[in-house]
């Protein structure tokens, strides 16, 4: 059984910022009420930095208990500990670091060393996290969208977009001339909600191909989030999402 996706369009880049952080709060209280805990799988990449920052904000900050939330990473770039591309690093200046989160709570992906190991590590990490299951069951995964049509760090054309065993692969991407970590597409859709964030024209074209365009995965990787039995929702500004009315 495929979960509901919705297509929510907003005047500014500010607005989705604001519409995530709020979708994050509810869920986070949705979760622990549940199951005492919320585990979230943060996007990297730039247009989650304003989310990020007002859920640290004096507004946000105190409306969640974060001693009771698991961070996880969609995707890393393999990079060393301290570099600025790292997807950790963002979530821990704008975000992490400000909040009362248990060091254990937080599941970063290490960047530097063999990838293919990284990548096992990862995976060990989130089976580990959630013993017994076939799937990771994240409660909630953050996504971005390239222009190409990746996400997370499923780039068209390359492996990782056939992966349907493991849950977390390192993916070589040809056109960065790097391997990635990054959770595969099935692991993904497990998650019982996930949230795209899109805004900028620059997004417009891949966006447009992704929703309304003919499946084909390989050239858009994103066609692949398509949660089994969770939610899937898109928080797009009107520059990403003017395409999507001429289709
Ligand atoms: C990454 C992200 C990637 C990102 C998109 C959009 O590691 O870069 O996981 O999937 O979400 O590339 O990036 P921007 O938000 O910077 O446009």
């Amino acid at each position: 059984m495929q979960g509901s996706t919705n297509v929510l369009v907003f005047e500014t880049a500010e607005q989705v910022a604001h519409a995530a952080a709020e979708r994050f709060v509810e869920h986070a209280h949705d979760a622990i009420s549940d199951h005492e805990l919320f585990s979230v799988a943060l996007a990297g990449g730039n247009t989650p930095r304003r989310m990020y920052e007002l859920l640290a904000s004096a507004d946000f900050r105190s409306r969640i208990d974060w001693s009771r939330v698991h961070f996880f990473f969609g995707d890393e770039r393999c990079v060393p500990a301290d570099h600025p591309d790292r997807n950790y690093r963002l979530a821990n200046e704008t975000l992490i670091s400000h909040l009362a989160v248990p060091p254990v709570n937080v599941h970063p992906i290490k960047g530097d060393g063999d990838p293919t190991t990284n990548a096992q590590l990862y995976e060990n990490e989130l089976r580990s996290f959630f013993l017994g299951l076939q799937w990771p069951r994240l409660d909630c995964v953050l996504l971005g969208l390239g222009a190409d049509g990746h996400t997370a760090s499923l780039f068209p054309h390359t492996r990782a977009l056939k992966e349907q065993k493991a849950w977390v692969v390192a993916n070589w991407v040809e056109k960065l001339g790097s391997f990635r970590i990054t959770l595969t597409a099935p692991a993904i859709n497990r998650a019982a909600r996930i949230i795209f964030l899109v805004t900028g024209e620059d997004k417009a074209a891949a966006l447009a191909a992704v929703l309304n365009g003919r499946p084909d995965p390989e050239r858009f990787p994103a066609q692949l989030i398509q949660p089994e039995s969770g939610s899937l929702v898109w928080l797009v500004d009107c520059r990403a999402a003017f395409q999507l009315a001429t289709q």
